[in-house]
């Protein structure tokens, strides 16, 4: 049985798509989710569904990332994970974090990579008009949004999308994209997952 770990910074929607799966029939389980951000709206929502949580304020630590992530890693490696999922989790991590799960670390990234690396990808496939956008599930790896794709899920943009709009239209698919991966992930298939 995998132990998972997820990282989050907000909501948590894809966490809780992830924690929703695997209280079924699953070849892993959640052992913690943590945030950089106490207020975190994830961590109650974790909690709801009995799984561990921790908060590790990123903000008294400033520019130091590395002092932060040394705080963060107290409690992620106290759940002894054996995959680490970043969903939603808005702080680049130094390689030297990268290098300690290298292999076993997920992120989920709203664009079909490698177009639209980064932030705002909604309003550049729109302002690009591209006739599709979608996510991307990959391994981390020291470049930003670049490792290995394990999944990925397309939409289409219509005439009338607006940011919202297609953001809505690809969250719902990185809901489905995302638990699709790490079931296939912890059975050890590393084989893509390509969402029609
Ligand atoms: C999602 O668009 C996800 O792709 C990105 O963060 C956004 C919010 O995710 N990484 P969540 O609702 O907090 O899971």
């Amino acid at each position: 049985m995998k132990r998972v770990a997820i990282l989050i910074s907000g909501g948590g929607s894809n966490m809780l798509a992830l924690v929703r799966d695997m209280l079924g029939e699953h070849p892993a389980r959640p052992v913690l989710v943590a945030s950089n951000d106490p207020k975190a709206a994830g961590l109650a929502r974790a909690a709801a569904l009995g799984v561990p949580v921790a908060a590790v304020d990123h903000r008294p630590f400033g520019k130091d990332r590395a002092a932060f992530e040394a705080a963060l890693l107290a409690p992620l490696l106290a759940s002894e994970p054996d995959i680490i999922c970043l969903a939603g989790f808005m702080r680049v991590l130094t390689p030297d974090f990268v290098q300690r799960f290298a292999g076993r670390m997920l992120n989920i990234h709203p664009s079909l990579l490698p177009k639209y690396p980064g932030l705002h990808t909604h309003s550049r496939a729109l302002a690009a008009g591209d006739a599709e956008a979608g996510c991307t599930v990959h391994e981390v790896t020291a470049d930003l949004d670049a490792g290995p794709i394990l999944g990925q899920a397309r939409v289409p943009i219509t005439a009338g999308d607006d940011e919202a709009s297609l953001a809505a239209r690809v969250l719902a698919q990185e809901h489905r994209l995302y638990p699709a991966v790490l079931r296939r992930f912890a059975a050890g298939d590393r084989t893509p997952v390509f969402l029609p």
